[in-house]
């Protein structure tokens, strides 16, 4: 058997006809930039969001950018972030000349810890000899929803208030989750989306989405995005050119009226994997002497208590990581890594001066994690090929 991490071709192959469609009228109406597509595409995902305020751009990296753009970050501030994330994340507070404070990860959730996070605005808790920032110049918090599943935001927001700090939802992998009944993104100040092709809702290049909550920050994001021209050539700000392609946005508009019903195939296949793992008896709370693997926990809710994880990915820890890969390679199952090097130990911030216990769960982690075939068109063989073939490394 051959399979895929991710299976692009069957999904283009469900819904060829209606994108044929929707980039030919494009390509008729002539109009690539901002336009009607853009408008009825924004006003869809923003009702789909809960958002009253939704903009393209033109990746997840610059909705990152956009929103601290639109916060004022400037060189010398600091943002708290997750070291166990998409360099994307952390790359967007450097790119503005400001410092990322890594804090370490929940094992569990793989998401942001508050605690941590609360011990080190706190004082109690200390980093990096570098990281010793002046209270007054820490401006924002960006939680990642990691794989899919919320970070725990009820404390991250607490937090927030209390030390009057912006939040922004690295919502990347996480259109459609939902932590207490509430939608990805629409928890706190901004809320930034991918739409790179692997994505729950991937267009076919690069697009991203910003969502905002208040409407004065809302109307700069969208000057921001044009260049920070109101009206044209009129420039109120730096901006920059971050647009959706009116095409992109076509396509994601066909796209969204299916994004639920394959966010919730990859929830019963994730149920299908942890049904299996469990049932052959790998499946364990400790990799500490066992030839077992962790599996993933829905830790911010199931959807009966409001909560939605849309299984991005479907991530165990094993140990032999390395060498489990291999083998399903030989097997012929894709898998991938996400993410081998937590940030805090990237060598573009080395000057940071972080040492790798700084976030000991996150380095683990990078240890530990693989993600394994996920997307909707899985079918029940292909799943129980892939957990036969992982429990057959361990049983050998
Ligand atoms: C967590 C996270 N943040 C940010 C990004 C950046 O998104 P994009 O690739 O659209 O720039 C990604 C996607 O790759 C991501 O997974």
């Amino acid at each position: 058997m051959n399979i895929p991490l991710i299976d692009l071709q069957a999904q283009y192959d469900s819904i060829k006809t209606e994108v044929k469609i929707a980039v030919d009228s494009v390509m008729e109406s002539q109009h690539f930039i901002m336009g009607s597509y853009v408008k009825e595409f924004e006003k869809e995902v923003g009702e789909y969001c809960g958002s009253d305020f939704a903009f393209g751009c033109a990746s997840g990296s610059d909705a990152l950018l956009l929103a601290l753009m639109a916060i004022d970050l400037k060189p010398g501030d600091y943002v708290i972030t997750s070291p166990f994330t998409f360099f994307a994340t952390a790359g967007a507070i450097a790119r503005l000349g400001a410092i990322p404070i890594f804090i370490d990860i929940e094992a569990d959730s793989f998401n942001l810890d508050p605690i941590k996070v609360k011990a080190f605005l706190e004082g109690k808790a200390k980093l990096s000899k570098r990281i010793n920032p002046d209270p007054q110049k820490i401006k924002a918090i960006i939680p990642v929803h990691l794989y899919g599943q919320m970070a725990d935001m009820d404390p991250i927001l607490e937090l927030a208030d209390e030390f009057n700090l912006k939040v922004i939802e690295d919502a990347a992998q996480s259109i459609g989750s939902k932590y207490k009944g509430i939608q990805a993104g629409n928890l706190s100040d901004f809320g930034c989306f991918s739409f790179f092709p692997s994505k729950n809702l991937g267009a076919y290049g690069d697009a991203g989405l910003i969502t905002v909550k208040d409407k004065e920050l809302a109307d700069k994001v969208n000057i921001l995005r044009l260049h920070g021209a109101k009206p044209k050539y009129h420039h109120k700000y730096v901006g920059i050119n971050s647009r959706l392609d009116a095409i992109q946005a076509a396509i994601l508009s066909v796209k969204l009226k299916y994004l639920d019903g394959w966010s919730s195939s990859r929830k019963s296949i994730a149920d299908d994997y942890n049904h299996l793992f469990l049932k052959s008896g790998i499946a364990s709370k400790d990799l500490s002497d066992t030839n077992a693997i962790l599996l993933p926990n829905e830790t911010t809710g199931t959807e009966k208590n409001g909560g939605r994880h849309i299984y991005h990915q479907y991530t165990i820890c094993v140990k032999d990581r390395d060498g489990l890969q291999k083998w399903l390679k030989e097997r012929g199952i894709g898998t991938s890594i996400y993410y081998p090097v937590p940030l805090h130990i990237q060598e573009c911030f080395s000057e940071l001066n972080y040492s790798p216990e700084d976030c000991p769960v996150s380095l683990k982690v990078s240890q530990q994690a693989l993600s394994l075939p996920i997307y909707p068109e899985l079918n029940q063989d292909q799943i129980e090929y892939v957990v036969s073939s992982i429990c057959d490394f361990y049983n050998t």
